[in-house]
């Protein structure tokens, strides 16, 4: 039998992947063979000596110490691809959300009272308040061309967006797949300088971890809407709000919601909801699954 550990919820879809006549799966249990994560902060978790392969739930895997791992001849697997949809998604309802006033014209809305007569007057008032603008025409930055920039990207060039991307590290099979209107730039700060909007999709590395300061945000566009659905650490919140604050950002949209932005004008957050998707939680539960059973099983390590 082997065991297989499971320190998050992880999709039935996944779990079923395991045979019940050669696995068991549990959320606790001694001598596990394999783990299963997915948010959980593995840095400090005690790893005991049977583990032979960790399977990540998710694309990122800044909550696991990969280095560490593969120095114990540990492989850490993940679902690249597996959630870009889902984050798409909700990247595309940012875009609406900001061009539109979404958020705020619907609880406005929800707080009018009196007669149909007297709501329609207020109506008419709220029409004014929130003329919006049209996302058509309007220049798109997309900082990261991996699975998930790849997609945003073309979604938004079919909305009509003009769209610049920046990713020194593309890979071919994404550069085949991106439109061939997009724009590849040189730098982040001309991707700051060009765009009305710019989204982030670099993992969380060394190298990206406050990708944007205050330096960078000087190159930004007056009013740039600033969209965040990668990894907090990304951006130094301290500059996005002094940007927020001078006006040179008009919203930062993000999926991490943080004691500092909480009372931040022109903030709007979400509780990590870009994978949370039922497709998004199956696909990548039945993907990592399917590789910690091949390489259990095989010894075999596929990469997508
Ligand atoms: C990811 O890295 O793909 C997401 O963080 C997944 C998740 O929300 O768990």
């Amino acid at each position: 039998m082997y065991k297989i550990l499971t320190l998050n919820n992880i999709a039935v879809a996944g779990l079923a992947r395991f045979p019940r006549e050669s696995y068991e799966v549990a959320s606790e249990m001694q001598h596990p063979d394999a783990v299963l994560v997915r948010s959980f902060d593995m840095h400090r978790w005690d790893c005991p000596d049977t583990v032979k392969a960790i399977g990540r739930a998710g694309a990122g895997v800044n909550n696991i110490p990969v280095a560490s791992f593969t120095q114990r001849g540990i492989p850490v697997f993940n679902t690249p691809g597996a959630n870009a949809n889902a984050v798409k998604e909700l990247v595309l309802s940012g875009l609406f959300i900001a061009a539109r006033n979404l958020l705020s014209a619907a609880a406005f809305t929800q707080q009018l009272t009196g007669t149909d007569q007297h709501i329609n007057e207020q109506v008419e008032q709220l029409k004014k308040q929130f003329v919006g603008f049209e996302l058509a025409g309007r220049t798109l930055g997309v900082i990261g061309l991996g699975a998930i920039g790849v997609k945003v990207a073309n979604a938004a060039e079919a909305l009509g967006m003009n769209v610049i991307g920046y990713d020194p590290h593309i890979t071919v099979s994404n550069a085949w797949k991106l439109s061939a209107n997009v724009k590849n730039v040189s730098s982040v700060e001309e991707v700051l300088r060009k765009s009305e909007f710019v989204s982030l999709h670099v993992p969380l590395v060394d190298g990206t971890r406050q990708l944007l300061n205050a330096d960078r945000l000087e190159h930004a566009k007056t009013g740039l809407v600033l969209l965040n659905f990668s990894r907090q650490a990304i951006v130094d919140e301290t500059a996005v709000c002094a940007a927020l604050n001078k006006g040179k950002l008009s919203h930062y949209i993000c999926d991490f919601p943080s004691n500092q932005l909480q009372q931040q004008k022109g903030v709007i957050t979400f509780p990590h909801l870009g994978a949370s998707t039922r497709e998004a939680e199956e696909n990548c539960a039945v993907m990592v699954a399917d590789q910690i059973r091949q390489f259990l099983e095989q010894g075999l390590i596929s990469y997508s």
